[in-house]
């Protein structure tokens, strides 16, 4: 038996295309993973697929955030996100909210149930799935850059605060994936999807498997001297 089979990973947004990839690839590095999202067929198919325990949850409810914590969790991957495109001067401040509670306060309040435990075993690891839109900004994106970039500050600030415990916290910033979601964006527009690849250095989108990687490798013991980094996945699309 590997350490690895010994840990527990919890992969929130499990059933996306990401937090599949995200749940395939820590699986295939022999951690347990713990599948939550909202409940549905999606969630269930994924667990069916994987062989892995799925706990459906609705992470805007604190209290169903807090029982997840109730499973001794020593990776944390917090890929739940949820996109709005909208023009800011025209967005009603009353859909802010729930942008706030998924993209941002979920993931908060993952964290504050799951670190305890990885203090006091003394080893950890969280990783947030942002999105380089917090990095760079990004035209119709505002409120949801904002909750992503808060992710920023929030992951700098527990990495600090948990260090010494050896438990570490970063990032990942994925740029245009190809995904469910984007493909519904692009199939529809034909010219941003051109001007996409043209603006991409490494001229395609990525995939949820590239951002897969990058996760798995920050979940690491490898990784165990890299906290508090913020990691784009993105083609060079932009570059810090
Ligand atoms: N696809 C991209 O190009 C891209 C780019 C940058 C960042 N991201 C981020 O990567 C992550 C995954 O993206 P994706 O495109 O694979 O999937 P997605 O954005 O379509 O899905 C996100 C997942 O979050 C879950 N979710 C939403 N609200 C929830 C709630 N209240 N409770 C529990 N779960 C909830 C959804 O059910 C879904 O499975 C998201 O955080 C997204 O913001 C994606």
């Amino acid at each position: 038996m590997t350490l690895e089979s010994t840990r527990t990973a919890l992969v929130s947004g499990a059933a996306s295309d990401i937090g599949r990839a995200v749940c395939a690839s820590l699986l295939a590095a022999g951690l347990t993973v713990l599948a939550t999202d909202l409940p549905g067929e999606r969630l269930d198919a994924l667990a069916a697929e994987l062989e892995i325990e799925a706990l459906p949850a609705d992470l805007t409810d604190p209290a169903q955030v807090a029982a997840l914590g109730e499973h001794p969790v020593d990776v944390l991957a917090a890929v739940a996100g949820l996109p709005v495109v909208e023009r800011f001067a025209t967005s009603d401040p009353v859909g802010w909210d729930l942008l706030w509670q998924v993209n941002l306060r979920a993931p908060m309040l993952l964290t504050h149930a799951v670190l305890p435990g990885m203090t006091e075993r003394g080893w950890g690891r969280l990783v947030y799935v942002s999105s380089d839109s917090a990095r760079a900004g990004a035209g119709g994106e505002a409120v949801y850059a904002a909750t992503k970039a808060g992710l920023l500050g929030f992951a700098k600030s527990v990495a600090r605060e948990a260090a010494r415990a050896s438990v570490t916290a970063n990032v990942i910033c994925p740029g245009p994936i190809d995904t469910e979601r984007s493909r519904a964006i692009l199939d529809e527009r034909p010219r941003l999807r051109e001007g996409l690849l043209r603006a991409i250095p490494l001229g395609t989108l990525g995939t949820p498997e590239d951002v897969a990687a990058a996760v798995a490798y920050l979940a690491s013991p490898a990784a165990g001297y890299v906290t508090g980094q913020t990691l784009s996945v993105n083609g060079g699309i932009t570059m810090s």
